[in-house]
């Protein structure tokens, strides 16, 4: 499968071989998933990734299968979600957490405890003009304009199959998609605004046998474990990220992997980091609490909501 990057377990170009923790935790918001699945008791797929929608599926009673390809990211998920193993930071949070560090010392609106003043802000129209008169300045859209231009500092930390992921203009692209953001979903109830923009930590989460549904920890590519079982086998999966990355070829054999997999009827969740306003996909991306996706795609096997 030389098509997927995400095989080699490295999303940054640094010296050495082998898997690393790439996510500590995720940062997709688990109402998508509670909007669009059918209702609890069904058989749903997710990425295992940090293991945090494993666990909220299972929390709303789901019974879950988690697949990923890198073995770091799989044990580090089953440790947390069967034996409440406490997070560590992945390749995405040391990088959050050098980018957070720069922009405080340069900012000080971007310092606590002002920062979490903001993310604790419970009105959208305060948090939109709080956003646009003390954060989203000419400092911010410099430092991002370095950070994460196709030419940036981003693109060039990146591992080679991974930099043209960075959508074009991913500086204004992602300024624009924290005002949607901000503009429509109350901060203090925005744990993933608040673990991207300051670190906070996720709260503590029940273990597996204090869970109503189940997780089953499956290590392989999700395009192969969906071509492998029964037809049908799913009432729903959610992929995020998967396709960013992949070429055409493994974006096609995906969606027939997905379409045989799940039953008719079922549902199936693509968010990608990818996508600019406009679009279906963009626009419903404004549902998500979390700014990091350009495009959430919901559909339903034989149909597209
Ligand atoms: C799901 S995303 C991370 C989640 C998302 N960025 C977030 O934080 O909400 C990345 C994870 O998907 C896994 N992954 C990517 N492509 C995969 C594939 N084709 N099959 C199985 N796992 C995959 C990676 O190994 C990684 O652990």
């Amino acid at each position: 499968m030389t098509d997927n990057p995400w095989t080699a377990g490295r999303v940054l170009a640094l010296p050495g071989h082998g898997p690393r923790l790439l996510f500590g935790r995720m940062y997709e918001d688990p109402r998508v998933e509670a909007r669009a699945f059918p209702a609890a008791p069904a058989r749903v797929l997710c990425v295992a990734s940090a293991g945090d929608t494993a666990a909220a599926l299972a929390r709303a009673g789901y019974d879950v299968t988690a697949v990923d390809v890198n073995p770091v990211q799989l044990a580090y998920a089953r440790a947390r979600v069967d034996e409440g193993a406490p997070a560590a930071p992945g390749s995405a949070e040391l990088m959050l957490a050098a980018a957070r560090r720069a922009t405080a010392a340069a900012l000080p609106g971007w310092r606590a405890p002002a920062l979490h003043e903001f993310l604790d802000l419970d009105d959208p129209c305060t948090q939109s003009r709080w956003w646009r008169t003390r954060l989203d300045g000419p400092g911010l859209r410099l430092l991002m304009g370095m950070a994460l231009r196709p030419v940036g500092v981003l693109a060039a930390a990146l591992a080679p199959g991974f930099r043209h992921v960075v959508p074009a203009r991913f500086d204004t692209e992602l300024r624009t998609r924290v005002a949607r953001v901000v503009a429509r979903h109350p901060n203090a109830d925005n744990p993933l605004l608040a673990g991207l923009l300051a670190g906070r930590a996720p709260k503590p989460r029940a273990k597996a046998p204090d869970l109503p549904g189940t997780v089953r920890f499956v290590l392989g590519d999700v395009a192969e474990h969906l071509e492998a079982v029964p037809a049908g086998a799913y009432d729903a999966v959610t992929l995020s990220n998967v396709l960013d990355g992949p070429g055409p070829a493994y974006r096609r054999r995906l969606r027939t992997a997905v379409e045989r997999a799940v039953r008719p009827g079922g549902t199936a969740v693509l968010r990608s980091v990818g996508g600019t306003g406009g679009t279906t996909a963009a626009v419903r991306a404004a549902e998500e609490r979390c700014p990091l996706w350009g495009s959430l795609y919901v559909t339903t096997i034989g149909g597209t909501r």
